[in-house]
């Protein structure tokens, strides 16, 4: 069984992840580095050399591929939107941090890596939002708030209730 990260971008998966898995003892693994290694390129430039599509089978085959060991896990924050992952993520600790929009976008910022968000960050987020919160909701056996907390106190909470 894996401890498994799910959120939207900029709630913290990767962050939290890594201090989680080192306070646990545990191996971490973020699902986006380990597509990156993959295809070897960073996730920007999946997106503009073989679009949406490609990225979203490889983070099927990777993200299925990793919840078959035991660890702790981030996950992208699309990747719920696939049926299959969504199967895959039964039996294992899911974990579901929450964000609100203004403080997502505060933390992502600027930053071009996330394909998705480009052009209007708050505007995208609003909507990947809208349409993927039910679903984090559906798929969490826990929810941990993070607005207005850092990455280390959430962590830290995580590790305590372990
Ligand atoms: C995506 C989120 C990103 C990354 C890709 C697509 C999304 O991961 O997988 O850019 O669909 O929201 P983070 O949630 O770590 O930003």
């Amino acid at each position: 069984m894996s401890i498994v990260l799910i959120g939207a971008p900029g709630s913290g998966k990767s962050t939290v992840g890594k201090r989680l898995a080192r306070r646990l003892g545990l191996t971490f693994v973020d699902v986006d580095h380990r597509i990156e290694e993959v295809v070897g390129k960073p996730i920007a430039e999946i997106f503009a050399d073989h679009g949406e599509e490609y990225f979203r089978a490889v983070e099927e085959e990777a993200t299925i591929e990793l919840l078959g060991s035991c660890g702790v896990l981030s996950l992208g924050g699309g990747s719920v939107m696939n049926a299959a992952i969504r199967e895959a993520l039964a039996g294992h600790e899911v974990i579901w941090l929450k964000v609100s929009v203004g403080q997502a976008s505060r933390r992502v910022g600027l930053n071009t890596a996330r394909p998705l968000l480009l052009g209007n960050v708050r505007g995208r987020l609003i909507e990947l939002m809208r349409e993927r919160t039910p679903v984090y909701e559906s798929l969490a056996t826990e929810a941990v708030e993070t607005d207005g907390r850092g990455s280390a106190e959430v962590a830290d909470q995580l590790a305590a209730e372990r």
